[in-house]
């Protein structure tokens, strides 16, 4: 595969997300042509699709992950659990046209405060992804434990075992797009 394409998707909002930086980290030791999704999507509202149908948000994140070779997913851990931005984004995709995941290569990260490094909100992801049947990469596994000083200045990850887990796991990420 000569250009892998990687759809970035961050759990957290804020600009200044350390889990918008692990899969900015994930998009440069891929050496993939890089893409992050925007989860600023409404709240989800039978009545709004019922109303005024998909978003064009939320049909442009659909079409992101269909478009992308593969998809990297980093959340926070709110509460030992996924985000409600993500799964708010996961239940709005899963309304649209087709199903964008279908055998999609997928892997999951997390960056969080604790010193789990968000090892439930992982498991918690695995399971709110698995209505949707993506290939779920299961390792190595990338949780970023008290990730506030894992980050330089330009928001690269320092310590060298989470650059080659994560490293590693991008390398499986493009052999199963390959396949
Ligand atoms: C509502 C809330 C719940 C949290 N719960 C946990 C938790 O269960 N485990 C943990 O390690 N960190 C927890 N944290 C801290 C987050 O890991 C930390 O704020 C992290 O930086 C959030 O990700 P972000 O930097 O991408 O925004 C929580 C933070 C918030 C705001």
């Amino acid at each position: 595969m000569t250009d892998f394409s990687l759809l970035g998707i961050s759990g957290a909002l804020r600009a200044e997300s350390l889990n918008r930086k692990l899969i900015r980290e994930a998009g440069r030791l891929s050496g993939a042509v890089f893409t992050e999704a925007n989860l600023n999507v409404p709240l989800y509202d039978g009545d709004d699709e019922e109303n005024e149908g998909i978003p064009t948000s939320v049909q442009t994140l659909s079409d992101q992950i269909a478009a992308a070779d593969a998809v990297v997913i980093s959340t926070p851990e709110y509460n030992q659990a996924l985000s409600g931005v993500l799964k708010n984004a996961l239940d709005w995709v899963s309304r649209t046209e087709g199903n964008p995941w279908q055998d999609k290569p997928v892997a999951i990260l997390c960056a969080a405060a604790g010193r789990t490094g968000g090892a439930r909100a992982t498991y918690s992801l695995r399971l709110a992804m698995t209505p949707f049947q993506p290939h779920l990469l299961t390792g190595p596994e990338v949780g970023i434990a008290s990730a506030f000083s894992e980050f330089d200045e330009q928001g690269q990850l320092t310590n060298p075992r989470y650059v080659k887990a994560l490293s590693g796991l991008m390398d499986g990420l493009k052999a199963s797009a390959a396949r």
